[in-house]
């Protein structure tokens, strides 16, 4: 992969005011994707219904049930342990569509002829599913990708029950269980769109023509020689139900092997630990499963935030978890520089990395906000300055050598104290889907970036490959490059080898 200066490096290694890619152009999308469209969040308007605790909650444990019972798999296993080595592309949150994710296609069709296959972790299909947007969205964009692919749904897969991600990612072509529940929100509650036999027809000859993945469940172990990837479905808000529980420890115990969790919360994020809570256990959740060290996980990886983050946590003495995001491989870019000086039990600021970085984060939306607010155009903040003023801001170094001498001005001050209060930066439910079409961007950088995994035995290695967009880049900027290894007691120690 490509040596080229990452935007650790400076300003221009961020690819800031570079030329956009003439193979990009070349992929322009069909059609942009739009959230300002009422259609989408009408879709989307059961992660409303599903977090109303008085229409009776949210029914996706029972309905995930409902599909494992009618799939008759009880231990839900993709085989690849023919792999001695393994090579896997990480993409999350994929789904738009438009050029936040064909932006990613000349890395991918790079990667196609090195790695063994592709995993999404979250939102395969933005706004709410749907088997027939697979076709723009998944098989249109993928088509280059010519290697299995496998996914954990996200919340947008499970608005419209999982029926998209069912037939296409698991094969199965039945009709999604039916929803019980209070009379209010069976009313309310959005189903899945209904296909002609033509357009079924159309759309399995699409899944079939791809190469087999032979998933065969939403949530799954996937097994490979020298690792182990345990997928998780944790369904609209979050939780997952006791039945995957009980999965979940019956599979982490079960094998010596290193194991990665994928799932589509991330169990560290934005500063905070978000342990996953399983239904009818409180107190109970997801990370203890994976803290606990005989199951030995190395690392956690979870999609929905869109952008890069890395909590290497020291769980105890002398073993470290690598928690991840990494959601940045198909959609609007959610902001870094909100991102508050980590101070987390196991982790600090010193060992935390994102991408984009917080300065960059900050220049970026600065320019959204001035080129699309009329009459705001002074919000404007230079790469170089939002670098400094991050770093000041948080009592920090800036990485960029070419902002660690720059002093911030009063101008830069002001503008970013009015940008910091403006909405848009974090992710705030459905609104959060209003300001991201408001903020759509198709030109570089784009900040959008995948993650590639290589094992063999006793080798691990995760490399973040940034995506920009930019002439030259297209094979992408390694970000953040990490290597693993057991030491005498089989612990696995880890590593940074760059950038
Ligand atoms: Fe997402």
């Amino acid at each position: 992969m490509s040596q080229q200066p990452s935007s650790r490096a400076s300003v221009a290694g961020a690819g800031w005011e570079c030329p956009a890619s003439g193979e990009l152009r070349a992929l322009k999308p069909r059609r942009p994707f739009s959230w300002l469209d009422p259609r989408p969040l009408l879709a989307s308007r059961n992660d409303k219904l599903a977090r109303a605790g008085w229409l009776g909650g949210d029914p996706t444990n029972d309905e995930r049930r409902a599909w494992m019972a009618a799939l008759g798999v009880s231990d839900p296993r993709i085989d690849r342990s023919d792999l001695g080595r393994v090579s896997f592309v990480l993409a999350g949150d994929t789904g738009e569509g438009d050029m936040s994710q064909y932006v990613t296609v000349p890395l991918l069709e790079r990667l196609s002829a090195v790695t063994d296959f592709m995993v999404i972790a979250s939102d395969v299909i933005y706004p709410a599913g749907g088997a027939a947007t697979y076709e723009r969205n998944f098989y249109d964009v993928y088509a280059g990708y010519e290697r299995p692919i496998y996914a954990v749904p996200g919340n947008h897969d499970w608005y419209d029950g999982l029926t998209g991600f069912m037939f296409h990612l698991c094969g199965v072509e039945t009709a999604p269980p039916s929803v019980g529940g209070p009379l209010l929100r069976r009313l309310l509650w959005r189903r899945p769109p209904r296909l002609d036999d033509d357009e079924r027809a159309q759309l399995r000859a699409l899944r079939d023509a791809r190469p087999r993945a032979g998933q065969p469940a939403p949530y799954w172990l996937l097994d490979t020689g020298p690792l182990q990837l345990v997928g998780i479905d944790t369904g609209i808000t979050g939780e997952i139900d006791r039945d995957q529980a009980a999965w979940l420890r019956r599979v982490s115990a079960a094998s010596e092997k290193p194991k990665i969790l994928i799932t589509g919360k991330p169990l560290a994020v934005d500063g905070r630990f978000h342990p996953g809570s399983i239904e009818g256990e409180p107190g109970r959740s997801v990370d203890e499963i994976v803290r606990e060290r005989a199951h030995n996980y190395v690392a956690a990886i979870g999609g929905d935030i869109h952008n890069y983050q890395r909590y290497p946590v020291a769980v105890e003495p002398g073993r470290t978890i690598q928690y991840l995001v990494s959601g940045g491989g198909g959609a609007f870019m959610h902001a870094t520089h909100t991102i508050p000086k980590v101070a987390l039990d196991g982790v600090n600021e010193e060992a935390f990395r994102c991408y984009p970085l917080r300065g960059d984060s900050l220049s970026f939306y600065s320019r959204l906000y001035a080129t699309r607010i009329p009459f705001a155009g002074g919000l404007e903040i230079v790469p170089a300055q939002a670098a400094a003023y991050m770093a000041e801001r948080l009592g920090i170094a800036p990485a960029k050598a070419d902002a660690q001498a720059v002093v911030v001005s009063d101008r830069t001050r002001r503008a970013a104290a009015r940008i910091f209060p403006l909405p848009g930066q974090g992710k705030r439910g459905l609104l959060q889907a209003l300001f991201s079409e408001f903020f759509d961007w198709n030109d570089p950088p784009l900040f959008k970036q995948v993650l590639h995994v290589e094992a063999s035995t006793g080798e691990l290695r995760i490399r973040c490959l940034g995506i920009t967009g930019c002439a030259g880049r297209e094979a992408g900027v390694v970000e953040d490059e990490l290597l693993a290894a057991p030491d005498a007691d089989g612990v696995w120690q880890w590593r940074v080898a760059g950038p």
